[in-house]
């Protein structure tokens, strides 16, 4: 079996951003909203930069406007994981694109959501819990009412509350309540951290935050002791090499600083991010690191093994989950 085949959990993934561009133009024909200029010649996502990303992105939501559309998007997006090897997926759901911070509507489109992972559970044997996600650049008010959400739906489907967007606007800080509010739920936490963000955002988001997994955070490798506190503490860290080599973090995936990370004791695992946007799947991320540093089987079988102890869900899902790859790795 080629490591391209090998049965994956992915933990790292933005709900919206999963979008296939051929999706966001079909509903945006349907709508009649013209969303041309948000896309390259070849019919892929048009993007200049970091900041420019996520303009792209916030535009491509704006035909994302009901349940419905999250319904058919959460099957799309299942089936592309499913068919990439993926057993496990954890998403990342923002109430600002989902009923804008409002309970009421954000349960409608939660409901509709584990609708169409109910299918895709059925018809490809993928699983999928939600984060709820607050969008840093909109503000610590906008990510109160997404921690309200949050709370308000907290259980064995929506298992953890965490924050994306961009590290340059405000601080780890400045989203405490939030996250004290999701913790109070019982929900578990992430946070985008060193990213486009140096060394203290992780710091920031450990002291600050209190999370235990950190979406990124691969600039700790600037910093050895903050290398060294990542390892002790064993927080996780979601790390998406294609998107960060694509974002210019890195020139190439050789530089990328996964392998050195993983030699100094931290617990990496292994996503896409918004594969669309950054031209990856779950496979090519395989592919590239089996080409890059020679990982092996025995290294993604770690990868997927620490991916599933961080993962947020329960002890039930986790077991059936265990089983699923014992039973891979019992035939490889
Ligand atoms: N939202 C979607 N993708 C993101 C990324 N790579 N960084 C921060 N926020 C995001
Ligand atoms: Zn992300």
């Amino acid at each position: 079996m080629s490591v391209a085949d090998l049965p994956k959990i992915e933990l790292h993934l933005h709900h919206e951003g999963a979008a296939p561009p051929a999706f966001i133009r079909q509903l945006a024909h349907e709508k009649k909203h013209d969303l041309s200029g948000i896309f390259d010649r070849d019919g892929g996502y048009d993007y200049r930069d970091f900041p420019h990303f996520l303009a792209t992105y916030e535009a491509a939501c704006e035909v994302l406007t009901g349940p419905e559309e999250f319904r058919r998007l959460t099957l799309a997006i299942l089936e592309e994981s499913a068919a990439n090897g993926v057993i496990y997926a954890e998403s990342f759901l923002s109430p600002d694109f989902c009923g804008g911070g409002d309970v009421a509507a954000w349960k409608d489109y939660l409901a509709a959501i584990q609708d169409g992972a109910d299918e895709a559970e059925k018809r490809f044997g993928i699983t999928l819990r939600g984060i709820v996600t607050c969008v840093r650049h909109f503000g610590p008010d906008k990510a109160k009412a997404s921690a309200r959400c949050a709370a308000e739906t907290a259980g064995d489907w929506i298992t953890g509350f965490g924050m994306g967007g961009n590290e340059a606007q405000y601080s780890q800080g400045d989203f405490a309540w939030a996250f004290d509010c999701a913790r109070e739920a019982g929900l578990r936490l992430t946070t985008h951290a060193g990213e486009f963000g140096g060394p203290d955002s992780v710091r920031d988001a450990i002291r600050d935050l209190g999370v235990e997994r950190i979406g990124h955070g691969v600039r700790a490798i600037e910093d050895r002791d903050l290398v060294a506190e990542l390892a002790d503490r064993a927080i996780t860290l979601e790390v998406c090499p294609g998107s960060n080599v694509r974002l210019g973090l890195f020139p190439t995936l050789a530089d990328h600083p996964i392998q050195k990370l993983r030699d100094m004791g931290v617990r990496v695992t292994v996503s896409t991010d918004d594969p669309p946007f950054f031209h990856t799947t779950m496979r090519k991320e395989y592919e590239g690191l089996e080409q890059a540093f020679g990982w092996t089987t025995e290294d993604f079988r770690a990868i997927t093994d620490t991916a599933l102890d961080a993962a947020f869900c329960d002890a039930e899902t986790r077991a059936r989950i265990a089983k699923r790859l014992e039973d891979t790795w019992t035939t490889t």
